[in-house]
């Protein structure tokens, strides 16, 4: 079987507990498989944010391309993808992504999932966020095929923890390419329950 191919960038935006729910999410999945690309600032980040090695949080994903890489496959329209989703996704990734500045392997991946007018998803994180952050964010979220989800405090689905409000925020990152995660209760499941 021909696994779905999902590609997952991960820049230096405060983060890392939802890149890995994000991870795990998809190894869960048999019709999918991810491509992780971590910038250094997300490999940085990561040394604050989890006590999980570099090397663990590799093994997450079925393969891995540091962002020096310019010449691996997502570099190319000809590597097929259902799409890429960013998480974390920095200011200055946002900003790249926006300006087409494609000097590393995760921007360049961005640049082609765009021009191939597949889906792209950032879970963008700045607060507070600035005009020129807004305008970058609003600009992208004008092009077709891109969503914009920041990882937004949700507290109707009662969550009891922090691992909890993390898992339903992955849970809203995976669905818009219909990779439905593992006790996601939804608005109305929750309302109805
Ligand atoms: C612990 C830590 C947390 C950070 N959090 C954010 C953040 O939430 N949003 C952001 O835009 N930048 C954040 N930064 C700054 C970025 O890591 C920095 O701008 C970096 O150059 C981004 O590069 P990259 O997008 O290539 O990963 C953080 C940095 C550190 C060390």
């Amino acid at each position: 079987m021909n696994r779905k191919r999902l590609i997952v960038g991960a820049s230096g935006a405060s983060g890392t507990p939802l890149l890995i729910e994000v991870l795990k999410s998809i190894r869960e999945d048999p019709t999918w498989e991810s491509t992780l690309i971590m910038t250094d600032g997300a490999k940085l980040t990561a040394s604050y944010e989890t006590d999980l090695t570099l090397q663990e949080i590799y093994a997450l994903a079925d393969h891995v391309l540091e962002p020096e890489a310019i010449d691996a496959g997502p570099a190319s329209g000809s590597y097929r993808t259902a799409g890429m989703l960013v998480v974390p996704c920095s200011m200055k990734t946002a900003a790249g992504i926006h300006s087409g500045y494609a000097d590393n392997l995760l921007l360049r991946a961005a640049d082609v999932t765009l021009k191939e007018g597949r889906p792209l998803v950032l879970c963008a994180r700045e607060s507070p966020l600035s005009a020129i952050h807004l305008r970058n964010l609003y600009e992208l979220a004008m092009i077709p095929g891109v969503r914009i989800i920041p990882p937004m405090l949700t507290y109707y689905h009662d969550p009891k923890s922090i691992e909890e409000m993390a898992a339903h925020t992955a849970a809203k990152l995976l669905e818009p390419f219909g990779i439905e995660k593992r006790g996601y209760r939804r608005w109305q499941e929750v309302r109805d329950a």
